[in-house]
């Protein structure tokens, strides 16, 4: 094996660890206790899920009938060889005890290796209702371009760098998407240790109350006391809380304005991502604004950059959300 060939195996192998992080049940019954009312009556599919070992399985099997669900299917993915699924459905009572629970899990072989992208489980995909998982967090933007296109309902864990991937703030903008209630932050890795993540967010396009309830604003607009762009018809917010209630314009705020997004009460214009002195996506969106943020893209993970606000220079971390109160 040559040097190049084995350090890019050994970056695969990296790449793959990293995906084996495994969501506690008592993190998975925080946040899916806020959807019951859209479980009813649906076929679940966990299709990134070893079902002898997921909470996600766990939970819709031992939650089968309080939820009212319809199926339950669960897959295990293997690298290189057929594997298999696990199923419960509504009106197989394997073991004749008149419910349904764990105890009527039925075991399918497969052909294929049970890739979410593999033809079966794709299949399996136009069957189901609603998609819930922890994907691999390598393979983030395909499974969720995956679900988009196949117009699912989904409910799913991923890392909130996400968020400014041009194609995941695509339909948040397009308020296709949206987030969370809890965040998880304990998970299990594959040798049993408890990893600790602090970035990690609930995605969902399942409608939920938390998206539809304004955020209480209580400062009033002083220019003394915000910073406004020099260049740029704009003001810059530091903690979401400071969002002026009586300012008209774009206020640029930190990527945390999304857990807390109202559609009805904010209009997201775009989105800023400090680095090297360019303004990314504010409008208008040139060709080198597009070849940059390719660039960013690339990394994910963004630069702390210095931006010149007015007489001072001001600190923009990471990034920034361009909005607009729709109420004025
Ligand atoms: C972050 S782990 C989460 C596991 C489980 N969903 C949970 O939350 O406990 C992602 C899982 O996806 C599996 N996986 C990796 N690549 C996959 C693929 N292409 N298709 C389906 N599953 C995959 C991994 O084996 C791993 O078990």
């Amino acid at each position: 094996m040559t040097k190049k060939s084995s350090n890019a195996n050994l970056r695969k192998a990296n790449k793959a660890k990293n995906d084996e992080f495994y969501t506690q049940l008592s993190d998975i019954e925080k946040e899916l206790g806020h959807y019951k009312i859209h479980f009813k009556d649906k076929t679940i599919f966990c299709n990134c899920d070893d079902p002898a070992e997921s909470n996600f399985f766990k939970y819709f099997a031992l939650n089968f009938e309080h939820l009212g669900l319809k199926k339950l299917t669960a897959t295990h993915f293997e690298i290189e060889k057929p594997s298999y699924k696990l199923e419960i459905t509504r009106w197989l009572d394997l073991n004749h005890d008149w419910k349904i629970d764990l105890k009527d899990t039925k075991k399918i072989k497969l052909k294929q290796n049970w890739d979410f992208r593999s033809e079966e489980c794709i299949e399996l995909l136009k069957e189901s209702d609603i998609v819930v998982t922890n994907p691999p967090f390598s393979l983030f933007r395909e499974f969720i371009a995956q679900l988009m296109e196949y117009n699912k309902k989904f409910l799913i864990i991923w890392n909130q760098n996400a968020l400014t991937y041009k194609e995941i703030f695509k339909i948040i903008k397009e308020n296709k998407i949206w987030l969370w209630y809890t965040f998880p932050k304990d998970f299990k890795e594959a040798n049993w240790n408890m990893k600790k993540f602090w970035n990690i967010a609930w995605y969902t396009n399942l409608e939920i109350q938390k998206r539809h309830e304004d955020l209480i604003l209580y400062k009033t607009y002083k220019l003394t006391e915000y910073q406004k762009y020099y260049n740029l018809d704009a003001i810059n917010i530091n903690k979401v809380k400071d969002i002026p209630m009586d300012y008209k314009g774009d206020i640029w705020v930190p990527i945390t304005f999304l857990d807390k997004y109202n559609p009805e009460q904010f209009e997201i214009i775009g989105l800023w991502i400090s680095s090297s002195w360019i303004e990314i996506w504010v409008r208008p969106y040139t060709s080198e604004h597009k070849k940059y943020r390719k660039e960013i893209q690339k990394r994910a993970a963004v630069d702390w950059d210095l931006y010149m606000i007015k007489d001072w220079i001001v600190e923009v971390p990471y990034a920034r959300v361009i909005i607009k109160n729709k109420k004025l």
